[in-house]
This record gives C-alpha cells, sequence and structure tokens, in this order.
C-alpha cells in the first residue's frame, strides 16, 4: 500500500524524538514516517500501539506531538527544515493526546 520515496531527493533534515531524519521540503510528516520505518506513534489508552494508516485526516491514528506541544494529525502537516517532533508513543507523553 504505501511505497518509499526516492530519498536521493531528501533535502532538508527533521527531527523525531530529537533523532534527524532526512526528508524532502514539503513531504508530510506521516509520509516521512513511515519512510522511515516508523510506523507506530501513539498508544491508545489500553496501550495498543497506533500510526498513519488512511494519509487523508480521518483515522486520527497518527497523532504527534510538535514542539510547541500541539498535537496534529502527521498526515495533515508537512514538514519543514529543523522541524523537531515527538512521538507520544516514545516519549511517554500519552497523557498530551488525551487531555
Ligand atoms: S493517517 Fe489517518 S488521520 Fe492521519
Amino acid at each position: 500500500m504505501f511505497r518509499s520515496s526516492n530519498s536521493d531527493k531528501c533535502n532538508i533534515t527533521i527531527f523525531v524524538d530529537d533523532k534527524a531524519v532526512t526528508a524532502r521540503a514539503g513531504d508530510l510528516i506521516a509520509t516521512i514516517l513511515l519512510n522511515h520505518g516508523i510506523a507506530a506513534v501513539y498508544p491508545t489508552l489500553d496501550g495498543v500501539a497506533r500510526g498513519p494508516y488512511c494519509l487523508m485526516g480521518v483515522c486520527f491514528d497518527c497523532l504527534i506531538r510538535c514542539e510547541d506541544g500541539r498535537i496534529e494529525q502527521a498526515c495533515q502537516i508537512y514538514a519543514e527544515d529543523g522541524m523537531k517532533i515527538y512521538l507520544p508513543l516514545t516519549d511517554q507523553s500519552k497523557k498530551d493526546v488525551y487531555e
């Protein structure tokens, strides 16, 4: 279903949980995560890992935390050079998603 894009065209760096990840300017955050093998981004209340699924803003399975603390759908925001995002699944800020 999902096919990785050509990584030769990467021209920006974003930071996922403070780890540098290369991407193309204008790519959706969700596609960047999937391109880098990050398929699980946040836990449900009962601890089940969820990740980008529909890629069109319907499933809400791609919730991430932005640097300023906003919770956003990764499939609805575009990458910009130097952007920092955090995955609620790995940074233990699960309650950020539900508050
Ligand atoms: S992947 Fe479904 S809302 Fe983002």
